[in-house]
């Protein structure tokens, strides 16, 4: 496997930065009047303007360099080839597969698996417009009103993010609820606020053995039965997806209400496949295949167009240059539309579960760090909170600014007020402002020189921070789909690039099995936990509690 520090884009990269570093955003846009122009890619509805990095025309030429020599085209062809990049786990990686228009073969394993996804989608189709039109009756001959998922990380977060953003175009009738944390309050407050004679719960685990998710859907399994008085309401009160028949069975849902997917479908990855029925029920499956059709024109713009001008393989190099050169520990979303409001919670599961590994492919250490810390909300609440460390706090930020062109519902005079915010914060975080710039506009106002004096280090701003703006032309099925497909190849190049396994997630095995045993040892039937079990501190949080409990 390619050695990242070895390869000869990597020193050079770094005495660009060095060079870099002797000068300024600012400057570069004066010196280069062409710089916001030449910097710039659009593709699918999307146009990514990331000439606010602090990056030169050579520096860049080097990161395509260092995408080159990290293999990029021929394990971008490896992708889409279905070889098994998820090593680990020894499995294929084709997402791909699933938002591709019928008539095209993708291959796993020898199989072609495209009558098969196609199959599922009918299902979907059928069962998403039986809820639609109101011909899916509960138990007591009622149409359904409340759909329910309940499933968490990749099971969650892309059909809730997607239901939220597309909520313009959703289904006037059926409310749409997420049922992620297990700590009892999120499903009581669902529950409460609905009726179960007209609640459908689709029960969403790729595995279908998620603690979480499976203590959820027991107690909605409960709380049906107790009010249905019979244990038949199940069957037409509950539907699952999973890969897991056979676990799906066992949890007592009738697998004929069961849409599955494939191992080759990370979970982080899986919007695009039956997790994705709670978008096909609430937009409809026309809208739902153009965000599929969206994610898909984004594929083949992924697969063919040169690095120089691919828009999530220029993402992702800019990100390189920021984590690797520049030292930039985090990486702020700020979506600036507030349906786009789950997006980065969205993303932080893509992109840090993803890429959050310090071991390579071939088990050696990362030589250098790999994701950022993610975070972020919509734009403008982080304005009035958390800005004020980008501007002027001492850890530079690395930000992605999403914008919608088109206002869709939203009144034109209001939406034009969030663009105009999304379009000054970058510039202000790219110029700053100087001490001469800071002084004459305090003199301007009037203000006596010895306040000028005390007030001027305090409205300075230092400037150069870097940013990227994504602009979509609307905020539609198809737009979307093209946005996140980008997102998914900025963090397939990264990982790439990197060396690492992007398709596994081994870190989050520790914190569950140890919660398996916390558990029992929280039941105050069970013995005192036996002081060599735990350190100090864990058993006395678990006494703590098991005391409580106890009053
Ligand atoms: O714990 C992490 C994780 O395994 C994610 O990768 C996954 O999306 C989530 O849990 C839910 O898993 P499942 O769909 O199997 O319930």
């Amino acid at each position: 496997m390619h050695d990242l520090l070895q390869s000869s884009a990597w020193p050079a990269l770094k005495a660009r930065r060095d060079a870099l570093l002797g000068t300024d955003l600012r400057t570069l846009f004066r010196t280069d009047p062409e710089r916001a122009r030449r910097m710039q890619a659009s593709a699918c509805g999307i146009t990514l303007d990331y000439s606010k990095n602090l990056l030169c025309a050579e520096s860049l030429a080097l990161l395509l360099r260092l995408a080159a020599e990290a293999d990029l085209p021929a394990r971008t062809a490896a992708l889409f080839a279905g070889a098994h990049l998820n090593a680990t786990e020894d499995r294929a990686v084709l997402h791909m597969a699933l938002r591709a228009p019928p008539g095209r073969e993708w291959m796993v394993d020898g199989v072609d698996i495209a009558a098969e996804v196609h199959a599922v989608r009918r299902r979907m189709r059928a069962f998403a417009e039986r809820l639609r039109d109101g011909t899916w009756l509960g138990h007591g001959g009622n149409p359904i009103t409340d759909v329910v998922n309940i499933g968490i990380g990749g099971s969650d977060l892309g059909p809730a993010m997607v239901c939220e953003a597309l909520r313009d175009q959703a289904h006037p009738r059926l409310r749409m609820h997420f049922v992620s944390n297990v700590d009892g309050v999120q499903i009581g407050d669902v529950l409460r606020g609905c009726r179960p004679e007209t609640t459908l719960f689709i029960v969403a685990s790729k595995t279908f053995t998620t603690q979480e998710t499976l203590a959820n859907a027991r107690a909605a399994r409960a709380w049906l039965i107790h009010h249905a008085g019979s244990a038949e309401a199940v069957a037409r009160h509950f539907v699952a997806v999973s890969t897991s028949a056979a676990a799906v069975a066992a949890f007592g849902i009738d697998p004929a209400n069961m849409f599955g997917f494939w191992d080759w479908v990370g979970g982080r990855f899986s919007l695009w496949s039956a997790i994705g029925l709670p978008i096909m029920v609430a937009i409809g499956p026309e809208r739902f295949d153009a965000l599929l059709a969206g994610a898909h024109a984004m594929d083949e713009h992924f697969r063919s167009a040169p690095l120089a001008a691919n828009l999530p393989v220029l993402m992702a190099l800019c990100g390189i240059w920021n984590v690797n050169f520049l030292e930039l520990p985090s990486q702020l979303i700020a979506p600036y539309h507030q349906r786009l409001h789950r997006l980065p919670a969205y993303l932080q599961q893509l992109d840090m579960e993803s890429n959050g590994k310090s071991v390579r492919l071939d088990g050696s250490a990362v030589p250098c760090p790999t994701s950022p810390i993610l975070w972020g909300e919509q734009g403008i609440n982080g304005q009035h909170a958390y800005f004020q460390l980008l501007h002027q706090g001492t850890q530079k930020v690395a930000v992605d600014f999403i914008g919608v062109l088109e206002p869709g519902r939203a009144d034109e005079g209001l939406h034009r007020i969030a663009f105009a915010n999304l379009v000054a914060q970058a510039e202000a975080l790219m110029r700053g402002r100087t001490a001469a710039e800071a002084e004459g506009e305090m003199r301007a106002a009037g203000l006596p020189e010895e306040r000028i004096r005390e007030l001027l280090p305090h409205r300075v701003f230092g400037g150069n921070r870097p940013s990227n703006v994504l602009l979509l032309e609307r905020l539609d099925p198809r737009t979307l789909g093209a946005l996140i497909a980008a997102y998914e190849h900025r963090t397939f190049v990264q990982g790439a690039i990197w060396g690492v396994n992007s398709f596994d997630q081994w870190g989050v095995e520790l914190g569950k099995q140890l919660a398996a045993r916390v558990l029992d040892e929280l039941d105050p039937a069970t013995p005192a936990v036996a002081s060599e079990a735990h350190d100090g501190s864990t058993r006395g949080l678990i006494e703590r509690y098991r005391a409580q409990l106890a009053c």
